[in-house]
Parts: C-alpha cells; sequence; structure tokens
C-alpha cells in the first residue's frame, strides 16, 4: 500500500523539503575546483542543523556521510571524503533531512569551473528528463508513465537510464513504496492518487546504462567509466499538477 498523506503531513515535508532546497542552493554556491568533498559533507552538516533539521542519510544503513558526492562516473552513494574538485568535474549532491519526523530528498548535478559541452548536455538532459517525470505524475495517471517520460526523452537525447536504482515514496521514513524505476511503458502500476508523495530521481548515464558498486559497499559508477548525471525532487500529488516540495 503506498501511504496517502494526511493535510498535516504535508505541511511536515513541505517544512523539510525546504530545507533540503535551502542546503542544496548553499552547496551549489560552495562547488568550486580546490574544494574537497568532505569539506562539502562538513558544510552541509552544520548548514542542516542550524536549519533545525537532522541528516537523514547518516548512519542510514550504515552510510557514514551526511550527503552523498558522486563526481563525474560515479552515479549515486558517493561518500565524501578527501577528494579535491577539479575543474572540469561534474558532481552530483544528493541531500535528505528529517524535519519534525518527517523527510524531503533531492539532488542536483553541478559543474566544477568549466566543463566539457558534453558534460554540460548530460546535465541539461537530466535535469530536463526529471522535470518530464513531475509533469507526468498526476492525478489518474500510472505509475510507469512517470517511468516512461524519463526513459522517453533521456533515449531521444541518446544517453541511458540507469536500472539498479529507482525512485522512492517518501514522507514518515526516507523510503517508501512505491519504487519508480526511470523506464518502462506507459500504463502499468499504481494509479496516481492525491496525497502521495515521491521522491523522482532520474540517473542518466552518457554510455552504457551498467552500473557496479565499488568495494566501499556504497559508490555506484558507470561500468563504462562514462560520465552520469542524478536530479531528484521530493513531489506531492496534491492539486492538478504535482507541486514540487523541495524548492526553496
Ligand atoms: N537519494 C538517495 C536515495 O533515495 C540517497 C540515499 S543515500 C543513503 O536512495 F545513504 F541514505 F542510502
Ligand atoms: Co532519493
Amino acid at each position: 500500500m503506498i501511504p496517502i498523506k494526511s493535510k498535516q503531513e504535508l505541511i511536515k515535508i513541505r517544512k523539510a523539503g525546504v530545507q533540503v532546497a535551502k542546503t542544496l542552493r548553499f552547496l551549489k554556491s560552495k562547488v568550486v575546483p580546490g574544494i574537497t568533498t568532505r569539506d562539502l559533507d562538513e558544510e552541509a552538516a552544520r548548514f542542516i542543523s542550524r536549519g533545525g533539521g537532522k541528516a537523514a542519510f547518516l548512519g542510514y544503513r550504515g552510510y557514514p556521510g551526511h550527503i552523498c558526492t558522486s563526481i563525474n562516473e560515479e552515479v549515486v552513494h558517493g561518500i565524501p571524503c578527501g577528494r579535491i574538485l577539479r575543474d572540469g568535474d561534474i558532481i552530483s549532491l544528493d541531500v535528505g533531512v528529517e524535519y519534525e519526523g518527517y523527510f524531503g530528498d533531492a539532488a542536483i548535478t553541478v559543474p566544477v569551473g568549466k566543463v566539457s559541452a558534453e558534460a554540460q548536455r548530460l546535465i541539461d538532459v537530466t535535469r530536463e528528463a526529471l522535470y518530464k517525470a513531475i509533469d507526468a505524475a498526476r492525478i489518474g495517471n500510472h505509475l510507469s508513465d512517470v517511468s516512461c517520460a524519463v526513459q522517453q526523452y533521456v533515449e531521444a537525447a541518446g544517453f541511458s537510464v540507469v536500472r539498479e536504482f529507482v525512485g522512492h515514496g517518501i514522507g514518515a521514513h526516507l523510503h517508501e513504496e512505491p519504487q519508480i524505476p526511470n523506464y518502462g511503458v506507459p500504463g502499468n502500476g499504481v494509479v496516481l492518487e492525491a496525497g502521495m508523495v515521491l521522491a523522482i530521481e532520474p540517473m542518466v548515464n552518457a554510455g552504457t546504462w551498467k552500473v557496479e558498486v565499488l568495494s566501499d559497499g556504497w559508490t555506484a559508477v558507470t561500468k563504462d567509466k562514462k560520465l552520469s548525471a542524478h536530479f531528484e525532487h521530493t513531489i506531492g500529488i496534491t492539486k492538478d499538477k504535482a507541486e514540487i516540495f523541495t524548492t526553496a
């Protein structure tokens, strides 16, 4: 069963979402060549706690960071460390915040300094794929219409969608039903209803869709070591069009 949120719950998820969005906006301003992902993690930890929230990823199934920082061929779940960001890298910043017992989750991919035209196009296509998915997340549509919207847009642009990782329901827990793949044919799965809250997160690769997880047990990388980008929003099926909760 997919939980339907009450008005009171939606208010709390909105608050969590705003904290996530503010943290991402702050972190984006810190991304410059020379900074380490650990610096970003520490900045995030301070920013989130000053906002009155809790970093939702820390300790989740033993995850050691406050946020995820995934560079270049890293797809998701990169662990912050001493690695220095270099001009031309791209980095995905993934932030989850728990606020008054409710969760928000979002991710952006940003260029470090000046990046190649192809890297920028990968970022732009991934962001747009997320917005296509959000547009398909409407009352009465099927869940797989959302998945299909991502796949169609991404593959038409010549990129591939990751299959091993999915978006998810969210609210009183970081991960709830349903799982939301980024590929599929339309008309399958549950029918979307008012009160559902979803974290939609396309992960898009420049080359093969295949990924593998490094020996740290977390970092997912592309099999061919080509670039990958990731965007995520927490949204609510609250009215005619979905409402994006992770905006500041
Ligand atoms: N946005 C990611 C997800 O929903 C981040 C989770 S990182 C983890 O799975 F450490 F919390 F697993
Ligand atoms: Co997520």
